[in-house]
């Protein structure tokens, strides 16, 4: 369970930082006393966003660079405690049309942040934040930790990858690592430009732009849904925990519900708006999982996280915030 008061005076070291999890995290663990540091790269059209430490902006160290630059992170990583490894291309179309920029960041600068931190800081605990989209179509569900992983994306093939290379740091080299597979996360600061990272964000935008709600295909597929302040509780949980290292775990939700659904749950909660279903482009079709819901059992039973927030509430809150900063996110 989670000691709040053992991350006062923590220094604490988010990549990814300023995008829609890292953001979230940072304020609460400066909420929690920690001494923490953000790295983004601020890539356009990517999810990082100054916006969304305007309540810690003093209170945070930012350093702007790539943590594909390894003289960078060697820097970074030293006099840690914890690394969130939270940066990440998190685009799976994008992935598939330029799958080089997918590698270099979800694999290949994996290696180089655990190379640092095996050189300048081996004793600093590392949570990675991965992804179902590793598993693929389910076979079954509730898909638990020991379902194929057969991806059907680029990026799927190199968050793997990326996960791999911690478990190896951690085994091998004793650089204590932990991975989260999240599901669909949603919450204040999430990126909602465009569909091209998450459908939620663009629905969100539309419905307060007076827009339909575009739904692919019939709507039927189920999905599950982690409201952000969740996920950070279990990235808090496992990065306290000395059972983690080593250990991957599912996120999931108990109140999983299709498309169709979660959209009518947004206009009844927005007061208004509609949405429309429409035919699944290609290329979207091509990578889609279909039905998906994780078995967060393990995690459960194990370090005793659970989500808490149940949609109804999740969404109202993303909603205000929206509602409230949407010039800050167009
Ligand atoms: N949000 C979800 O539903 C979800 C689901 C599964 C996995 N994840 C994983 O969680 C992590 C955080 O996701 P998020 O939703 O906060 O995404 P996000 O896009 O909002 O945040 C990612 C951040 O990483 C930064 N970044 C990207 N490439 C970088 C680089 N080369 N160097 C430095 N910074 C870089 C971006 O600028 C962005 O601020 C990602 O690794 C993602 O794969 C998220």
């Amino acid at each position: 369970m989670l000691d709040s008061l053992s991350f006062n005076n923590k220094k604490i070291l988010i990549t990814g930082g300023l995008g829609f999890i890292g953001s979230n995290l940072a304020i609460r663990l400066v909420e929690l006393g920690s001494q923490v540091t953000l790295v983004d790269s601020l890539i356009p059209k990517y999810g990082g966003n100054l916006w969304n430490i305007e309540p810690i902006k003093d209170k945070v160290r930012v350093n702007i660079s790539d943590v594909r630059d390894i003289h960078s992170m060697r820097y970074l990583v030293q006099g840690q405690d914890i690394l969130f490894n939270l940066a990440g291309q998190t685009s799976h179309i994008d992935s598939m049309e330029d799958p080089y920029t997918d590698l270099e960041i979800n694999a290949h600068a994996q290696l180089s942040i655990l190379e640092a931190c095996r050189h300048y800081n081996p004793d600093l605990k590392v949570v990675f934040a991965s992804t179902r989209q590793i598993y693929g179509r389910p076979e079954y569900l509730p898909v638990n930790e020991a379902h194929p992983q057969k991806p059907v994306d680029v990026n799927g093939i190199n968050k793997m990858a990326g996960e791999h290379y911690h478990l190896v740091y951690n085994d091998v080299y004793n650089i204590r690592s932990c991975i989260l597979r999240l599901t669909n996360s949603y919450g204040p600061r999430m990126r909602i430009v465009d569909a091209r990272q998450t459908f939620l964000g663009i629905w969100i935008r539309n419905l307060i732009e007076g827009k339909p709600i575009k739904i692919f295909g019939d709507g039927n597929q189920i999905r599950d849904f982690n409201y952000v302040d969740d996920v950070i509780d279990a990235m808090l949980v496992v990065s306290q925990d000395e059972r983690s290292n080593g250990k991957v775990y599912n996120l999931g939700a108990s109140d999983k519900l299709n498309l169709t659904d979660a959209a009518q749950l947004l206009v009844t909660l927005y007061n208004g708006g509609e949405y429309e279903h429409v035919s699944f482009p290609k290329d979207r079709k091509a990578i889609d999982i279909g039905d998906y819901w994780g078995d967060y059992s393990l995690i459960e039973n194990t370090l005793g996280w659970s989500p808490k927030t149940l949609l109804q509430e999740g969404f109202r809150k993303t909603l205000d915030y929206f509602i409230e900063n949407i010039e800050h996110y167009r």
